[in-house]
């Protein structure tokens, strides 16, 4: 594979990218002109063509999702972007919010006609103060232009956009929960069936919710055509991939890959290699639920959904964690499970309980107070909790876990032995600093 391919991130570089002349000066606007004068169904079509599937997570085709909304409906059709960004390790979205904004609302109003939406919103994380400036200036900016609000572009079509700014829970990031909260409600998800929000999303109507990078991608295809998105990546993972990437390399930051590229390749070629030159230890491959990669796992991996399957986890958001040989994995996961365990929304008794009972676990075993038969405690608990939830959630405090205590179960283990030795080590990780900063 050769060079990387840029999509969103082509024009990132130029000052005035944020700004309508400037994304209007590199073709911006020209796909959704395209797409006003195409039959809706082909747009959907196209997009089913082109493979994207959503850069939120799950990784589903955008295409298909956009199909699923009933045709002809007597409910309003509702376009929401999760601009939510909460999992950590991931901070790709808020570059588009910033730099490449109209991109983002372009995709939309793509979406919009293709299901023939006239409403619109953007769900945006609190903490997002700077993103939601920038896109609250290319909304306003949209709207003086005629891009967006009533007559379209001079047509009879009306599409209006709503910014809304979320108050910082994580689970307003699952698309049922942010749902319940953009109504003004406690962000709590949903149960799927029946609440899949292409049939029963926003007040109960018809809603595509995508992912801000998956909107962001639709612009390209459209103007592109579809073949020439199919043409890059691999069979199964189309087009490129913002990967956000923190933690031990010298260059941490967003980068745009295409989807096949070497993991190896590209943490010592893009990210500028490991900090320090030390030795790698540990890779999270996609936001910080994902199930870790050793380095040995790495050494052969490929950027894409295929790949990252086989080897037991997920591309996810893309969120890349580096971890080199001085990280303490007890520590690490205790700073997991104490996130995901306060994230908890607490509608369901397994992720509610459960999850702070193994970060309870972390925490003794973290003080040099660890017992026997933690291990086999923490699987059990965590046989309870993965699958038996309304959300996903439960399943992102299982998949750390379970994969941090069987690749690196002999650091676990040792700590555990410590305690039983009466060792108690000073230790200075990652909670120390938290603590510190708390
Ligand atoms: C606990 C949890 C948190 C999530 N947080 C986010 C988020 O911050 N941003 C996001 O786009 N998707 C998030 N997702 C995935 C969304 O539920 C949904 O699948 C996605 O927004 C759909 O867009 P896509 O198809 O374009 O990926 C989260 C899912 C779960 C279970
Ligand atoms: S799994 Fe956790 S976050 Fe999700 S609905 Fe249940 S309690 Fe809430």
């Amino acid at each position: 594979m050769g060079q990387n391919r840029q999509i969103l991130l082509e024009h990132i570089r130029q000052p005035d990218q944020h700004t309508l002349a400037g994304y209007e000066s590199r073709g911006g606007y020209e796909a959704v002109k395209k797409a006003i004068a195409m039959d809706p169904l082909a747009v959907i079509e196209e997009m089913k063509k082109s493979g994207l599937r959503g850069r939120g997570g799950a990784g589903f085709s955008a295409g298909m999702k956009w199909s699923f909304v009933p045709r002809n409906s007597n409910k309003p059709v509702y376009i929401v972007c999760n601009a939510d960004e909460s999992e950590p390790g991931t901070f790709k979205d808020r570059l588009l919010l910033e730099k490449n904004p109209h991109a983002v609302i372009e995709g939309m109003m793509i979406a919009a006609l293709a299901v023939q939406s006239h409403w619109m919103c953007v769900y945006i994380r609190g903490e997002y103060a700077y993103p939601y400036a920038q896109l609250k200036q290319a909304v306003n900016d949209a709207y003086a232009k005629g891009y967006l609000g009533k007559n379209i572009f001079g047509t009879e079509y009306s599409l209006e956009l709503v910014v809304h700014r979320g108050a910082g829970a994580y689970i307003c990031g699952e698309e049922t929960g942010l749902l319940e909260s953009l109504e003004g409600k406690k962000g709590q998800p949903r149960l799927k069936p029946p609440f899949f929000p292409a049939t029963m999303g926003l007040y109960h109507s018809p809603t595509v919710l995508n992912n801000v990078e998956t909107f962001a991608s639709v612009p390209w295809i459209i103007k592109n055509g579809a073949d020439a998105y199919s043409a890059i990546g691999t069979e199964k993972s189309k087009g490129t991939k913002l990967m956000s990437v923190s933690g031990h390399v010298n260059k941490p930051g967003v980068y745009e890959v295409e989807m096949g590229y070497p993991f190896k390749r590209f943490l010592e070629e893009e990210c500028g290699g490991m900090l320090n030159g030390r030795k790698l230890k540990a890779v999270v491959p996609g936001g910080s639920s994902m199930p870790i990669l050793t380095a040995e796992e790495i050494e052969d991996a490929t950027i894409d959904y295929e790949c990252m399957n086989k080897l037991g986890t997920y591309l996810g958001s893309g969120g890349v964690i580096v971890m080199d040989e001085t990280v303490d994995m007890v520590d690490a996961l205790r700073n997991l499970t104490h996130f995901y365990a306060h994230e908890s929304c607490g509608q369901c008794t397994p992720c509610r309980e459960g999850g702070h009972w193994v970060e309870k676990i972390f925490n003794r075993m973290y003080d040099g107070e660890g017992l026997p038969g933690d291990l086999e405690l923490l699987d059990s608990i965590c046989s309870q909790i993965a699958g038996h939830t309304i959300c996903m959630l439960g399943d992102s405090i299982v998949m750390p876990v379970k994969s941090y205590t069987t690749k690196f179960k002999d650091e676990f283990r040792q700590r555990i032995e410590e305690a039983l030795e009466g060792k108690k080590v000073e230790r200075q990780g990652l909670n120390a600093k938290f603590e510190s900063s708390h």
